[in-house]
């Protein structure tokens, strides 16, 4: 039997190993030997139903750096599932990648594992570096799992729903703030051209958008620029390429201190998460005339679709539908900010916060 070591801290987190979490439910580490799992699952808010949100499986410095990133993580899923209207509340798991993980289907077994001990107060999916052949092996140990493809049923990777949710909200967001009634000759530069940068790539080109790209990976780049007759950028130059908009789709914390006095663009809208460095860059955007759609707010269609699937209801149809009333709440935020004078982050925030009750 694998050993599994839990710490377990509760409301107010142990300030030596799991800082930052004082406005967290629950924040476990667990660490299993055989498979090399070293993962943190942190439930930030039930207050709506489990807490749900995706696995991140990625290389992490330090442990403090991971669990920092679970506590941002899982606190933008309490925001984002209840902007959403979904019956969840908001939790978020990182698997920090090592060396020692040389079986990756015994690895998300172990994550299962854990995940099955949480007892159902959270639930996973894929996120960044996970994939639906991973959620698989999850779903060995543990039905507290979506994002699994199933022949002829709805469910599987929700990065298509994600780059829908953001293509809508753009579209919404030029609409109103740059009174254009399509998204034709529309200027976006795109960063991150990753499941859900692909995607919105697509869709953006056949709306008739022009796009400037960039990726760390210069292939990905080739390619947008064959498919889409993109602009390539260098990845330094992309936030503050002259556009209509600015399309985070790739890292958190990309509009901070160093960035957001030099965006020319007029709206930012994307996929990544958690793109404030801090809520005061967003006041700094607003300042300067720039519209930042939060991302909590545009980037929900990955979460609507794994959260129906996991509710056992639902087609395409529908959730494309409801992932499509990310358009409606893009209006409806707009409107707020021109009524409050207040920024668009905060704004969002405050919405998002009235709704975290028990339902
Ligand atoms: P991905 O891992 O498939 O793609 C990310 C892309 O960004 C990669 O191609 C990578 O090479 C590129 N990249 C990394 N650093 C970069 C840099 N400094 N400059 C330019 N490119 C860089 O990830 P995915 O799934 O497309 O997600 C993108 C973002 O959207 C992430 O922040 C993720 O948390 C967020 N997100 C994703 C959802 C989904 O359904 N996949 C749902 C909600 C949010």
């Amino acid at each position: 039997m694998p050993h599994i070591a839990t710490a377990v801290s509760k409301n107010a987190c142990d300030p030596t190993s799991l800082q930052l979490g004082a406005t967290h439910e629950q924040v476990r580490l667990i660490l299993d030997e055989e498979s090399g799992l070293e993962t943190i699952i942190a439930v930030h808010n039930t207050m709506r139903g489990p807490a749900f949100g995706g696995c991140r499986y990625q290389r992490y410095q330090t442990r403090q750096g991971a669990i920092t990133d679970a506590l941002r993580l899982s606190e933008g899923m309490t925001l984002k599932n209840a902007l959403a209207g979904l019956p969840f509340g908001g939790g978020k798991a990182v698997i920090r990648r090592n060396r020692r993980q040389t079986d990756r289907a015994r690895l998300f077994q172990a994550f299962g594992r854990a995940v099955e001990e949480q007892g159902g107060a959270y639930i996973t999916a894929e996120d960044v570096g996970t994939t639906d052949a991973d959620m698989r092996e999850v779903q060995k140990a543990t039905s507290h799992v979506s994002g699994i493809s199933r022949d002829g049923r709805f469910g599987g990777n929700p990065s298509p729903k994600t780059a829908h949710g953001v293509f809508v909200g753009i579209r919404a967001a030029v609409t109103k703030l740059l009174r254009r009634s399509t998204l034709e000759g529309t200027s976006v530069a795109v960063q991150g051209l990753g499941a859900v940068g692909w995607a919105l790539c697509a869709r953006l080109s056949e709306a008739g958008c022009s796009l400037f790209v960039t990726d760390l990976d210069e292939q990905r780049v080739i390619a947008a620029q064959e498919q889409f007759r993109a602009t390539a950028v260098r990845p330094g130059d992309i936030l503050t390429r002259e556009a209509d908009v600015v399309a985070p789709c790739a890292l958190g914390a990309v509009l901070n201190g160093h960035s957001v006095t030099r965006i020319r663009a007029s709206i930012v809208a994307g996929a990544a998460n958690n793109q404030l460095s801090m809520l005061e860059d967003g006041d700094q955007l607003h300042a300067r005339g720039v519209f930042y759609v939060p991302d909590f707010l545009i980037n929900a269609g990955g979460v609507i679709s794994v959260a129906r699937e996991h509710l056992g209801a639902s087609s395409e149809a529908s959730v494309m539908a409801e992932v499509g009333q990310i358009a409606g709440r893009v209006d409806e935020l707009i409107q707020r900010v021109r009524t409050s004078g207040k920024p668009p982050a905060r704004v969002a925030l405050d919405w998002a916060r009235s709704r975290i009750a028990r339902l």
